[in-house]
């Protein structure tokens, strides 16, 4: 193997050296004939002038520059960033985001012989802007009244911070697409937009109204008052339904075809930013777009449905103290979050059918707990879209439809969950499932000593991690994007 490289390396600067010589025709990939078309379409969305990435690759001289580092990541299928596994179902946005065999051969090629430019007239490609919202409807566009300045409470790194939005609905609309432009790309790190209806509005209104009209810090979610007695309201966590969401280089501004998420009227949009300040911060004040379309409109309405399994992750061997009581992490967490809040844990432990004693103390080094819960989704549902969410413990989350039968299919797989790249995945073909189906969450958490989250520069103390709001917390949920009918 070694010796077939090495000679296709050697044959490959023996081919430049022939082509100086000829001067400039190439039988070995050029940059304008054979590499653009490759970074145009599958780098430039977020390595371009004003992207998200630390550097462009649209010009012959920026892509020799980082040649080597090209074929490292790519090789490595680091780059582009692809959270899903191969294992996970046919997600939209999936083909942009991977490269093909061939393509990986051509860019291997084209640095091992010097990443040569060609010609110029051989260009045929263009890189990849951001897309605008299109199709039938009409516009709104939504930002906060004014700007805000981030800063990480305590020495962190992050803040979110949650803005009240009014789409000024008098009628019940669908949303068919949302373009979220963050005004500072350096820092803006994701964007969610939460729908506030009903009861939620009034406290959204109200918690803006005590903030100055400048919206709250809001670290897991925007903290809207949780009502677990209202209607399919266990199967949500109180949380409010998501409309759309945005982490750096998201592709996919549209809901899948024929579809959309209704907003109420009277509903706020609580639009969470979260910002990372390692760099820079300075006053932002990002925008969401939404394409809106009546609610007459004959549409398949989206909805979110969350699966949630209990977060049990006891102290590692050898750590012992108060902090390591599940006791004790209640009472905090009834301190924090309030009574209704903390009594999450106890309902998610019911609602999956478990028991503490499935949940064993003896966690070794606390490198690979896991926990799970199947949940059925009821008669005539139509799964459209999936996402899993952890927090700064979870090593790998999976969403599975029909776990142990022969129908079992995996839905979603993220085998190295990073915190920093949540997004919502739509399927390329919605699948149709009955009361009998179930879908299964599955988290792994790492809660050793070593790898405690890392609040103001200085690593937590291990402790007992529960489900929880805060960052520091946990969670283990899955969202499903599901139609009825
Ligand atoms: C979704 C946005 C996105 C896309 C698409 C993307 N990148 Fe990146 N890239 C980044 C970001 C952001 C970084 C900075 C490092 C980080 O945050 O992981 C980066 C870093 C890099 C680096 C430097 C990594 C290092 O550690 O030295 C290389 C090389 C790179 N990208 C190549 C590519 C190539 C080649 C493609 C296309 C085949 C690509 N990227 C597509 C966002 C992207």
């Amino acid at each position: 193997m070694r010796k077939i490289l090495l000679l296709a390396a050697l044959g490959a600067v023996f081919a430049t050296v022939l082509v100086a010589h000829a001067g400039g025709a190439s039988s070995g990939p050029t940059y304008y004939r054979d590499v653009a078309p490759i970074l145009d379409a599958k780098c430039a969305s977020c390595h371009r002038l004003g992207g998200i990435a630390p550097f462009s690759l649209t010009t012959a001289g920026d892509a020799k520059v980082h040649a080597a580092g090209i074929v490292r990541m790519t090789k490595a299928g680091l780059m582009p960033p692809w959270m899903p596994g191969n294992d996970s179902a046919a997600l939209i946005g999936r083909d942009v985001r991977r490269l093909t065999p061939s393509e990986l051969s051509t860019l291997a090629q084209w640095t091992a012989a010097g990443s040569p430019a060609g010609n110029q007239a051989d260009r045929r490609s263009t890189p990849v802007q951001a897309v605008a919202l299109s199709g039938p409807g009409k516009t709104v566009t939504l930002a906060p009244a004014k700007a805000y300045v981030p800063h990480a409470e305590g020495g962190g790194i992050d803040d979110y911070h949650c803005f009240v939005l009014d789409p000024k609905l008098t009628h019940d609309a669908y949303v068919t697409g949302a373009l979220i432009r963050p005004q500072r790309t350096g820092m803006v790190h994701h964007v969610i937009l939460y729908e506030a209806a009903g009861a939620q509005a009034t406290a959204a209104t109200q918690m803006n109204a005590a903030h100055g009209g400048k919206g709250w810090s809001c670290f897991g979610g925007p903290d809207l008052p949780v009502n677990l007695a209202g209607p399919g309201a266990i199967d949500r966590l109180g949380q409010p339904p998501w409309i759309a969401a945005w982490v750096p280089g998201h592709t996919t501004n549209a809901l899948p075809a024929g579809t959309g998420v209704l907003l109420h009227a009277g509903a706020k949009v609580v639009m969470q930013v979260h910002y990372n300040l390692i760099e820079t911060s300075g006053p932002d004040r990002s925008q969401a777009q939404l394409r809106l379309r009546p609610a007459t409109t004959h549409l398949t309405a989206l909805e979110t449905h969350l699966i949630a399994a209990p977060v049990e992750l006891p102290c590692p061997a050898g750590t012992t103290g108060p902090k390591c009581d599940r006791t004790q992490a209640f009472q905090d967490e009834v301190t924090k979050y309030g009574a209704t809040n903390a009594f999450i844990p106890t309902a998610l432990l019911r609602l999956c059918g478990k028991t503490l004693a499935d949940y064993p103390q003896d966690v070794g080094d606390g490198k690979k707990i896991t926990t799970s819960c199947d949940r059925p989704l009821g008669a005539g549902q139509t799964i459209y879209g999936v996402a899993g969410h952890m927090h700064l413990r979870g090593q790998e989350i999976t969403v599975t439809l029909d776990p142990g039968t022969a129908k079992e299919q995996t839905l979603l797989h993220i085998p190295a969950w990073d915190f920093h790249w949540q997004d919502v995945y739509y399927l390329q073909t919605p699948i149709k499932v009955g009361a009998t189906d179930t879908v299964r969450v599955r988290c792994t958490f790492d809660n050793s000593a070593a790898d405690q989250p890392v609040v103001g520069a200085k690593r937590l103390a291990p402790r007992y991690v529960l489900w929880g709001e805060g960052t520091t917390d946990e969670m283990c949920l899955a969202m499903l994007s599901v139609a009825t009918g």
